[in-house]
């Protein structure tokens, strides 16, 4: 029944061949914008009554119609044909069968380049508040967790090698820290790209949507526009949104790989919840953390959608162009990326048990506290060049004679240098290193409750602004 309405023609001695209309054709994928397009069809039907093209009843009649379809296609009782081009081409069918040549009216005064690029901004804006709930839920298992180990000694690394202690709280909150930027660069996109390209129509404006003003306050916008070649020809919004998504899958990715080394034997950090480890099919001992790798192997698409959109841009001549579409299939495939994503690495970080011990008796291993005894030299006088020799060799003599810093005595310290006595003993505790680093931002547990306070509220009104 449904021959699939072509929104051109005329002016065409023969129809479309099978191949240009199979290359042509949105990917089903594309038709989810149906909603958006429904809202924005909505204010331009009132645009057009304002203008005359329609009257007030038409218009009334229009809005009802554009709403009841959106209600059938939501309850899946309408669906896109394999003749509708685009998700245009199938609304303005749908509409045409329920309203005859009055749904041909609504073409008046658009076109498919300001609908298709008012369509997406639509979408990428409400999904930039959904993606931001989702790193929130993230954000809240990190909390959690940094709550109930703002005592947890832990070695802190540098190139993977021991480096000092830190409170695990601290390390937790590093990546915290990554996603409450990435939440930011979402707001800040936002605001951006909250101008409507409604009223561009082609390119050169409408001749009959003249206070695109009024639609774009309709949708959301802060205003159109400033210009309607740019306003169909831009796709930077996207890129720099698929930036935001990229950025963010990194720092994901990131996070998946300490979380894959804290869960391995030989790290023995964490243990992961059985609900969020996978098993093996030929070895029954395995315990995988196969979120964490799949966060990790994913990030590759979306890191690959930023330089999609970046190449597809580079040497577009003018306004629209046909290779702009390639916009919806990198921003769908970030968005449905992260939306699988991110209830995984909430879920496995929510739910994981850190093995306190394990990582306790892990600060101090690889002489970790070495920087203790510089720092206590250099506080007695002696110039930090001279304390890091000193306590090089004193590391040397550790290795050398099987023993640990904390554990040598003061005719053993002496023996290195005469300088080192009896009272840098109690710095040497991982304990005494946490609570030294007491600056801002350091890893002392008072400054680290500190942290932990303000980035709550942070989160709380990053809160407030996905849920508008
Ligand atoms: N279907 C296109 C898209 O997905 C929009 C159509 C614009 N096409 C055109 N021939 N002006 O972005």
């Amino acid at each position: 029944m449904t021959q699939g309405t072509q929104l051109w023609g005329a002016r065409f001695r023969s129809a479309p061949s099978p191949a240009m209309k199979r290359l042509s054709r949105s990917p089903n994928s594309y038709f989810r914008l149906a909603p958006q397009d429904l809202r924005s069809s909505a204010a331009h039907a009132r645009e057009l009554v304002r203008a005359g093209i329609l009257t007030a009843p038409e218009g009334d009649e229009i809005v009802a119609a554009l709403a009841a379809l959106g209600a059938d296609i939501a309850a899946g009782t309408v669906q896109p044909a394999p003749q509708d081009e685009d998700v245009h081409t199938f609304l303005e069918r749908a509409l045409v069968e329920r309203l005859g040549t009055l749904g041909g009216k609504l073409r008046a005064g658009r076109s498919r380049n300001d609908q298709a690029a008012n369509d997406l901004k639509l979408y990428l804006r409400e999904k930039a508040r959904d993606i931001a709930a989702g790193v929130l839920e993230l954000q809240d298992a990190l909390l959690a967790q940094a709550t109930a180990h703002q005592q947890t000694l832990a070695p802190g690394f540098t190139h993977l090698q021991p480096a000092q202690p830190v409170t695990f709280a601290h390390q937790l909150l590093a990546h915290a820290q990554a996603y409450a930027r990435d939440i930011d660069r979402l707001t800040d996109w936002d605001r951006r790209s909250a101008r409507s390209p409604l009223g561009a129509a082609a390119l050169a404006g409408s001749a009959i949507a003249l206070s695109p003003e009024i639609s774009a306050r309709e949708l959301g916008y802060d205003a159109p526009c400033e210009n309607s070649i740019d306003a169909v020809g831009s796709r930077d919004h996207v890129a720099e949104f698929l930036f935001v998504t990229a950025m963010l899958s990194v720092d994901l990715s990131r996070l998946a790989e300490e979380i894959f080394l804290w869960s391995s034997r030989q790290f023995g950090w964490v243990e992961l919840d059985d609900a969020y480890a996978t098993g093996s099919s030929i070895m029954p001992q395995k315990k995988n953390a196969d979120i964490a790798e799949l966060t990790r192997g994913r990030a590759a698409r979306l890191i690959s959608g930023l330089n999609l959109m970046l190449v597809a841009l580079k040497g577009l001549p003018f306004a629209y162009n046909r290779d702009l579409s390639e916009d919806k299939f990198a921003a769908f495939e970030a968005i449905d990326t992260l939306e699988l994503v991110l209830p995984a690495m909430a879920g496995m970080v929510a739910t994981m048990t850190v093995r306190t011990e394990a990582l306790a008796r892990q600060s101090t291993e690889g002489f970790t506290l070495a920087t203790e005894v510089a720092d206590w030299l250099s506080r007695n006088g002696v110039p930090f060049s001279e304390a890091h020799e000193i306590t090089g060799a004193l590391v040397r003599y550790c290795e050398e004679h099987g023993v640990g810093l904390s554990d040598l005595s003061p005719e053993q310290l002496a023996s290195v240098d005469p300088r080192l006595t009896a009272d840098v003993l109690p710095h040497l505790t991982p304990e005494a290193a946490v609570a030294a680093r007491s600056g801002y931002g350091g890893t002392a547990p008072a400054r680290v409750a500190e942290q932990i306070d303000r980035l709550r509220t942070l989160c709380d009104s990053q809160r407030q602004w996905a849920a508008a």
